[in-house]
Order: structure tokens, then sequence, then C-alpha cells
């Protein structure tokens, strides 16, 4: 296990950060995602307590997670829930348990805080590790998801049954 700690991001970090993801996400076929943290930290729907960093010994950035909010939205109704994007580590660091801990630590957080379910598109073998599950067997769609059946777009009940009676749609990236 890497020496490290988990602790909210502060502005400070921003260009850290900023190289950080680009350099991650230069592994995956994911682009543009370092510009779109930046337009995530502007929205109404951050929240600070949220956006994590994992920092090691040397003082160094590793690993960070952002949770925002989102809304299903039901016939009636909408729920404020939550939205995993981006997460990255670096490259590095891959595989030992970076990831693992940082998604620990925020669900802890968000649900201390009161939230009740997280959502992502994403790549399923990875999420099913973390017990995400796809969003449609809680009768809840991804706007694009025209055939109702998407494996890419997943939802994690942080409370045990928080999902319940929410059938509706989602539309996230
Ligand atoms: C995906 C990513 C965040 C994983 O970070 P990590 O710190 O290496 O992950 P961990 O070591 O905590 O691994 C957690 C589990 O996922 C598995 N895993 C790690 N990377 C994986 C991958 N790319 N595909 C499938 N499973 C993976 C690990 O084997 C581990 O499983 P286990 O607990 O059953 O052994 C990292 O590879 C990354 O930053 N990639 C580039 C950016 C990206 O694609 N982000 C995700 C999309 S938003």
């Amino acid at each position: 296990m890497v020496d490290m700690i988990i602790r909210q991001e502060k502005p400070a970090d921003y260009s850290e950060v900023y190289e950080l993801v680009k350099k991650s996400f230069a592994t995956s076929t994911n682009e543009g995602e370092w510009d779109y943290l930046n337009e995530i930290r502007k929205k109404e729907t951050f929240i600070p307590e949220l956006s994590l960093v994992a920092e090691n010994d040397d003082g160094k950035l590793i690993g960070q997670i952002v949770l925002y909010r989102t809304e299903i939205t039901a016939p009636d109704h909408s729920y404020t829930e939550l939205l995993l994007s981006p997460i990255s580590v670096h490259p590095e660091y891959f595989r030992r348990g970076i990831a693992r801990a940082m998604i620990r630590e925020a669900f802890r957080i968000a649900k201390e805080m009161g939230y009740q379910a997280v959502f992502l598109c994403g790549e399923p073998s990875f999420y099913h590790k973390f017990g995400f599950r796809p969003s449609y067997e809680f009768g809840i769609y991804h706007i694009a998801d025209k055939n109702k059946n998407a494996e890419w777009c997943m939802a994690l009940e942080l409370t045990t049954g928080a999902l319940t009676g929410k059938a509706g749609t989602i539309n996230i990236q």
C-alpha cells in the first residue's frame, strides 16, 4: 500500500490536479476530462467537500476524485443524487489500491452529508468491483439509452433501498 493521505482538494491544487488528470487520461480513450473538471468546479452543483485528492509522502498529488450533484428526473418529481466524474490516478501508481481508497473515502463523506446514491458512466468491469449496477436495474435510464439496457450507465446506493421508487431518467456524461 502507498503511504498517502486523502484530503479535500484546495484551489492551490488546481494546476497540479490538471496535469495529473491529463497524464492519467492520456492512458485511456476518454478525452478532455481535464478541461471538463475545470468546468465542474464553476457549477453550482459542485461540492468542495467531495472533490478529493490523494497526496503521497512527498506531497505529490497521485489521485483525484470528484462527486457532484445530479438529478433523476421522474414524471412528477426530481431527486438530487451524485455523479462520480472524473476519477484518476497517476499512471506510476496504477493498481495499488488508490482508486479504491479514494472511492471509499468519498462515499463515506457523501453518506455523512446525507447523499443517497451515486451515478456514473463508465467501464462496467471496473465499477462492478465497487458495487455499481446498471441503472436500468433501478428503473433509471440514461437519456441516450434508447433501448433501456445500457450497461455503461451505473448506479450505487449509499443506503440500501435509496433508489427504490425513484424510476426516471438521468442526463450525465
Ligand atoms: C481506472 C483507474 C482510476 C484505476 O485506479 P487504480 O488506483 O489503479 O485502481 P485500484 O488499484 O484501486 O483498483 C481497484 C480494483 O480495480 C481493478 N482495476 C484497476 N484498473 C482497472 C482497469 N483499468 N480495468 C478493470 N479493472 C481495473 C483492480 O484490479 C482492483 O480490483 P481488485 O480489488 O479486485 O483487485 C486508473 O487506472 C486511471 O486513473 N485510469 C485513467 C483514467 C480513467 O480511465 N478513469 C476512469 C474513468 S472516469
